[in-house]
């Protein structure tokens, strides 16, 4: 067996707009899994970028009387700069009109064809373009004449010219097999048997060809270059590209099968039925897993992308939209916010209400407060050193559990790719020590010299138990974790097989000053517009 190791991704976005919530809520969940398999000393690669083809940005750039390529560049680098304010470490940024790219689609395309994999024929039926998807007769009537996916928002054109097929009927049947068997994993297990149920009604050819006359932002097909590539079977193979595909034997035998294709709900069908029978007919290995996560939705249960412009709608607040989260939770918050936003099968509503409650409950009063206390009682009571564990009765016992199952929550994160369960962990372990403290009451005993020894034992106790906790938060919120850190007097690079002890601190350490890591969010602060 290959040693363990991690590739994951998040979707390319399309450039025909800026990033919204919904687009950073997905980068940000892939770094904080990429952080995790780090920490836990396990090779990581992690790819993002920008789905740059199609008719939805060519159609953008001719709104705005520019030339297409012009328009990807400015919004990939909008892209691009939202991963870095948002402190993202991603090993690749691929953009789908890059040569590395178009290079393997057209080697692809061609492979493909000469097996007889690709065919031509008539197509008539449903164009999205909002979704840049074919929809058939019987999808559009279910929609009532809308689009499948966002009948309330999108229209649906009816096309009919010859095409070029790809016969992904053909390999249906091995699909399903694998799915069943958890070869290749959808997850969470709803999505499963979503994609089972479609596969049962049936799986027809996919239509991967666009006639250039109407449309000509792709990669010509290399047999017939009247027409360009469907922008999906495109921008999918992104995946190989970014890991030297058909380029770089030793980089691609490294990274594929990708561990994890991290997607939004409504590109499931893409990401698990195109997708895995295009690389069983190019014979490529199937990725280990696809997480379709939910949706972030506005008060008025829309997509957050979607959402409509102030005055349009009867909402006291305006929106959190990723600029006024940055500028009142900075980036720490931000990232720890989106990342524990909602559990993969669920959708989630977000508003400024639940930011400021979560955020004042879980971080200002919780870890904030907890870590605040403790750091202030070390120095006024035991000099501003780890005074030492030393015996640990049925309470401290309680402590070292809340800070082991913070550890296994983390150890769990390659399999689970649960990271509400690290935070619900450490909010255990953050609990645990304030009912500790209030059932020791440092502050009081310290009032008689003879009690020093016990009020260092329980600050040093309450210690332990946040340093280790605290520092499981890394991967979510690096600058906020050193910080709580340093406070505990741990400093450099963060070595999580040792900080992961508990009693990783010695007796006489030295501690540092309360850091006042989360303050309280105002109502006043948020932006009224
Ligand atoms: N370009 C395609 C993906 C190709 S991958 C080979 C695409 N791009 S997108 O920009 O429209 O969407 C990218 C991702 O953002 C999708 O996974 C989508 O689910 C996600 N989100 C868009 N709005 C969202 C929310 N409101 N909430 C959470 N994620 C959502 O599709």
């Amino acid at each position: 067996m290959r040693p363990p190791r991690f590739y994951v991704t998040t979707p390319i976005y399309y450039v025909n707009g800026v990033p919204h919530l919904g687009h950073a809520y997905c980068t940000i969940v892939a770094d904080v899994l990429a952080g995790y398999h780090r920490m836990l000393g396990i090779p990581t690669h992690f790819v993002t970028g920008t789905d740059e083809h199609g008719q939805k940005a060519q159609l953008a750039a001719e709104a705005r009387g520019i030339p297409t390529q012009q328009l990807v560049d400015e919004y990939s680098q909008v892209f691009r700069d939202l991963a870095a304010r948002l402190q993202v470490k991603h090993d690749d940024f691929i953009r789908t009109t890059e040569p590395r790219h178009k290079h393997v689609v057209a080697r692809v395309l061609d492979a493909l064809w000469k097996k007889g994999d690709i065919y031509l024929q008539d197509y008539e039926g449903w164009y999205c373009v909002s979704c840049e998807r074919f929809w058939n007769d019987s999808e559009v009537e279910a929609a009532g004449g809308k689009c499948p996916d966002q009948p309330q928002l999108h229209e649906v054109q009816r096309l009919r010219e010859p095409n070029y097929w790809f016969r992904m009927s053909k390999y249906a049947d091995e699909l399903r097999r694998r799915i069943e068997a958890d070869e290749f994993r959808i997850l969470p297990e709803k999505r499963k048997n979503e994609i089972l149920g479609y596969i049962k009604q049936g799986v027809g050819d996919l239509c991967i060809s666009r006639d250039r006359s109407r449309m000509s932002w792709g990669v010509p097909l290399p047999f017939d270059e009247k027409y360009v590539c469907y922008v999906w079977v495109d921008a999918l193979f992104n995946y190989e590209t970014a890991i030297g595909y058909l380029a770089d034997e030793k980089l691609h035998a490294k990274w594929w099968p990708a561990d994890l294709h991290l997607v939004g709900k409504d590109i499931l069908t893409p990401h698990c039925v195109y997708w895995p029978t295009m690389l069983l007919a190019v014979g490529e290995p199937l990725p280990h897993r696809v997480l379709g996560h939910g949706w972030l939705l506005d008060s008025q249960g829309l997509k957050v992308s979607k959402s409509k412009k102030p005055g349009e709608a009867d909402v006291a607040l305006p929106q959190p939209k990723i600029d006024s989260l940055l500028a009142v939770l900075g980036v720490d918050v931000t990232r720890w916010f989106l990342a524990t936003a909602m559990k993969y099968g669920d959708d989630a509503t977000i508003d400024w209400d639940m930011v400021l409650s979560r955020v004042n409950a879980e971080l200002a009063n919780g870890l904030g407060n907890s870590v605040n206390r403790v750091a202030r009682m070390a120095q006024q009571f035991s000099g501003g050193e780890f005074a030492g564990l030393g015996h640990a009765g049925p309470k401290e016992e309680k402590l070292r559990d809340a800070a082991h199952a913070v550890v296994a929550a983390v150890g769990a994160v390659p399999s689970t790719l649960d990271v509400i369960a690290v935070t619900q962990a450490v909010r255990a372990a953050v609990d645990a020590v304030s009912l500790y403290l209030d059932d020791e009451k440092p502050w009081k005993a310290a009032k008689d010299p003879v009690n020093l020894p016990r009020v260092g034992q329980v600050l040093a106790w309450s210690a332990e138990t946040l340093r280790l906790a605290g520092t499981a938060l890394a991967p979510i919120m690096r600058g906020k974790t050193d910080a709580l850190r340093a406070a505990f007097g741990v400093r450099g690079p963060l070595d999580w097989s040792r900080e992961s002890k508990f009693g990783f601190l010695e007796t006489g350490h030295a501690l540092g000053e309360p850091p006042g890591l989360f303050p309280r969010i105002d109502a006043a602060q948020i932006p009224t517009t």
